[in-house]
């Protein structure tokens, strides 16, 4: 080995200080360890653990054969054969290590194959190569190549890339590499990089549900017409089209080969990088030597790059990502969370404290507190934003509100979020601050040290007997504590109200901003709407909802359900303004949707085009899966019709009504969920592909009267094109219909099991999944 290396610096050097090494060089011109190049020929086979020497290239720089990989077994590789570090660049068994006694052969029809100790042939191998090949050979590239009798390539590893590419090696359309696990575990990690067909280079997370759409790097402006990804031998890698014109610059920054070694690798935390090795110590430089990074990798920074409203960003839920001074990202815990695995620190991580009780936010607010985190960020998990409100108010809000398990604050504006925490970054270009919201940590040790001294808390202790069930002792004597403590401080109701950014108006108030209740906009099963304006500055709209059922049912009641609904904040809910809770009285206050209702729009004298009730369509959906799954006091829309869905002056759709019937529970929310909003859902949808109501008498024909079964009868005798039979633009874009028919469909089947949730119908509405063939809606009923 050591003789290797100098025999190897004097051919780079051509200085003979040892004539030892000269000698050898004399000799074999073209050897390394001793051995004369050749051709693999047919026959030849290599066997892990057997002291085997691999197929090396005639340079000897790189090497075909078996790498151990700790303990876990060996790969079949190439590697760079002069370093220490033997950096292996192309793998052929990475997610199936073979044990030793495993073989490859080059067999006598000319086939590469990997067989395990028994000579079955392992798993995922069986594209090493074709038959027919009449010799391989390890080229000086760092490819393996099988040739014909004419010296033909049947077959390379510069076709098949696993996480690496080589100078001269070029990424073709459809090609791909993936990232290796992590350090030392070469297995499939989570990121890509992909010369996509339709001609884009763009690198994305392997594990999202919506891979396609989740690039966190891409090429831009090339989009649509690269056909080849070149790494040439200065260094420069481009996408070129088909017609060879170089389109976009990846990496360009110049090296020599011939002082260099040069590799392009995805590593496992997602960044694409090029790294060079000298050849030799020239310069004074001393062994060892090092991979160094040239200066451009991409994404430049991924932990900003990669954030996305599903998926846990650069690092794992809970954590968070930063760019240390080596450029390199590392994934860390905030303030209260420890590491899910040490070992494997992507995972994610832990709280390590016992959560806040939603039953009884406020009275736990002391046992919690706020650790500040600078330049700390974490995108795409808020679920309430409030302005102009300053940084103290931001921490009382998350510290009273169960469901904030971090807040960010940034010049005036509060964002709450909740856990798991996801997309978390620190950087010096972030100007938010992250106030993490953790459990006091004394008060934990206080708890358990009052409580071993103290046994007066025994009556305590059976009273919350049933909670024991199914946890540990220690957490009783937690809510023991806390329950006893609520009573002790109780907070104002006006209080939390005022939290909430609601304005609490009086009756009076009311009555003239509407001018006696005058215009009525509509009315709706809980009473009616009226048309206002408030006479602050900017004169706003209002809606006034005046709630006749509601009148006399208990004041809890309604402050509770006003709070809930004043949590809610999304692009197409009807946002909540006030409320004025006095005597007899209970009205709330919304903004005013000046497009009307979705019921006029879609029913009326003239059908409003087929892109617009798409989009409302996408609306409603995403406005239904928030209430559903993301806001944080989870809120069943029993009624959804299009007499609920308003649409505000540029016709997006706006929920509304929703949160008037009653709030569910969390563990409730789940199978109730599907039971009512989305069969809601599913006919709205129909309704609005067809412009029409579900139930209609003035139809043609008899089968056509309810609008769900006409239109799965027209689905499975695939004459969809009844259903929109006068709409042109309908007409055009049939994939679609038919897609938005078969969610509608699963929507609406009778067993509830068989619903999706409101998360898999948008993404089945986006088409981002694909909608399998749903079954008869009624086949549940017919059945019983
Ligand atoms: C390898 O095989 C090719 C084709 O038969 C031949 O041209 C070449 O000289 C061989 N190389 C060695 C080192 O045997
Ligand atoms: C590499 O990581 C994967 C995923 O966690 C694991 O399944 C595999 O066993 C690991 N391989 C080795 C060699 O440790
Ligand atoms: C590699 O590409 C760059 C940029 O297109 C070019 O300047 C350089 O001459 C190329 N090098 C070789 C060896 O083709």
């Amino acid at each position: 080995m050591r003789c290797l290396r100098i025999q190897y610096l004097h051919i780079m050097n051509l200085q003979l200080p040892y004539c030892f090494c000269f000698f050898l060089l004399l000799q074999l011109p073209f050897s390394t360890n001793g051995q004369a190049y050749r051709n693999v020929s047919l026959g030849s086979s290599l066997t892990a653990a057997s002291g085997d020497l691999p197929w090396t290239s005639p340079s000897g720089e790189f090497a075909f054969g078996f790498q151990q990989v700790g303990d876990a077994g060996y790969l079949l590789a190439i590697w760079f054969n002069k370093i220490p570090e033997r950096t292996i660049v192309w793998s052929a068994n990475r997610n199936n290590l073979a044990q030793s006694g495993s073989t490859v052969q080059l067999t006598a029809d000319g086939q590469l194959v990997l067989n395990d100790q028994s000579g079955t042939q392992i798993r995922n191998t069986a594209y090493l190569g074709r038959s027919g090949a009449a010799y391989g050979a390890m080229l000086d590239t760092g490819n393996f190549v099988l040739s014909g009798q004419a010296g033909d390539t049947l077959w390379q590893s510069f076709d098949q890339p696993t996480d690496t590419l080589l100078p001269t090696q070029n990424l073709n359309s459809g090609a791909q590499l993936i990232a290796p696990y992590r350090e030392k575990n070469y297995s499939d990690g989570r990121f890509k990089l992909t010369l996509q067909r339709d001609g884009n280079l763009v690198m994305n997370v392997t594990a999202y549900p919506l891979t396609a759409s989740n690039a966190y790097w891409s090429i831009g402006s090339s989009i649509g017409s690269g056909n080849q990804l070149f790494f040439n031998q200065s260094g420069y890698m481009y996408l070129v089209a088909r017609n060879g014109t170089i389109l976009d610059q990846v990496f360009s920054n110049p090296v020599s080969l011939q002082d260099l070694y040069l590799r392009a690798t995805i590593d496992y935390d997602g960044v694409f990088r090029q790294y060079v090795y000298p050849k030799t110590a020239s310069g004074g430089k001393n062994w060892p030597m090092n991979w160094t990074t040239l200066p451009k990798s991409i994404p430049s920074n991924i932990c900003l790059a990669i954030s996305f409203p599903f998926g846990s960003g650069a690092c794992g839920f809970n954590s968070y990502c930063k760019i240390g001074d080596d450029q390199r990202p590392s994934c860390r815990c905030p303030p209260g969370y420890t590491f899910l695995d040490q070992n494997d620190v992507r995972k994610g991580c832990k709280q390590n404290f016992i959560s806040q009780d939603c039953g009884h936010p406020s009275q736990e607010t002391d046992s919690f507190e706020i650790q500040d985190m600078l330049n700390t960020n974490f995108p795409h998990t808020d679920y309430e934003l409030f302005t102009s409100v300053d940084e103290d108010w931001c921490r009382r809000s998350c510290l009273s509100d169960c469901y904030c398990a971090v807040a960010t604050f940034m010049d005036r504006t509060c964002w709450k979020k909740r856990g798991p925490l996801a997309n978390g970054v620190t950087d010096p270009g972030i100007s938010d601050k992250a106030l993490m919201k953790v459990r006091k940590r004394n008060r934990i040790e206080e708890l358990a040290q009052k409580k071993s001294a103290k046994k007066s808390d025994q009556s305590a202790l059976i009273i919350s007997g049933s909670v024991l069930l199914g946890s540990s002792i220690f957490l009783n004597v937690l809510y023991v504590f806390f329950t006893n403590r609520k009573k002790q401080k109780v907070i104002p109701q006006h209080h939390a109200m005022r939290d909430m950014n609601l304005q609490n108006f009086t009756y009076n108030e009311l009555e003239t901003a509407t001018g006696g209740f005058d215009e009525e906009l509509g009315r709706g099963s809980f009473g009616s709407v009226y048309k206002g304006v408030l006479g602050g500055d900017d004169k706003q709209i209002i809606a006034v909802k005046k709630l006749e059922k509601m009148a006399g049912e208990g004041e809890t009641e309604f402050k509770t359900e006003v709070k809930v609904i004043g949590r809610t904040n999304h692009k197409n809910l009807v946002q909540l303004v006030g409320f004025c809770n006095e005597g007899q009285h209970r009205l709330l206050v919304y903004e005013y949707m000046s497009s009307g209702s979705l019921s006029n729009y879609i029913f009326g004298d003239s059908r409003p085009n087929w892109h617009r009730r798409m989009q409302i369509a996408f609306g409603v959906a995403r406005g239904l899966l928030y209430l559903h799954e993301e806001c944080s006091s989870q809120i069943i829309h029993c009624d959804i019709k299009p007499q609920n869905i308003l649409l505000d002056e540029s016709f997006n759709a706006r929920i509304s009504d929703f949160g008037l019937a009653k709030l569910l529970k969390t563990e409730q929310s789940k199978t109730t969920t599907a039971i009512r909003g989305t069969k809601g859902f599913g006919i709205l949808l129909l309704e609005l592909v067809c412009c029409r109501r579900n139930f209609e008498i003035d139809v043609s024909e008899e089968h056509q009267i309810v609008l769900a079964d006409w239109a799965y009868d027209c689905f499975k005798e695939g004459k969809l094109d009844l259903l929109v039979e006068e709409d042109e633009e309908a007409m055009e874009d049939m994939k679609r219909v038919e897609r938005f028919v078969m969610v509608a469909i699963w929507c609406i089947q009778e067993d509830p099991c068989l619903r999706p949730a409101m998360k898999k119908v948008v993404q089945m509405l986006e088409g981002g999944v694909q909608v399998s063939v749903p079954p008869d809606p009624s086949s549940f009923i017919s059945s019983i």
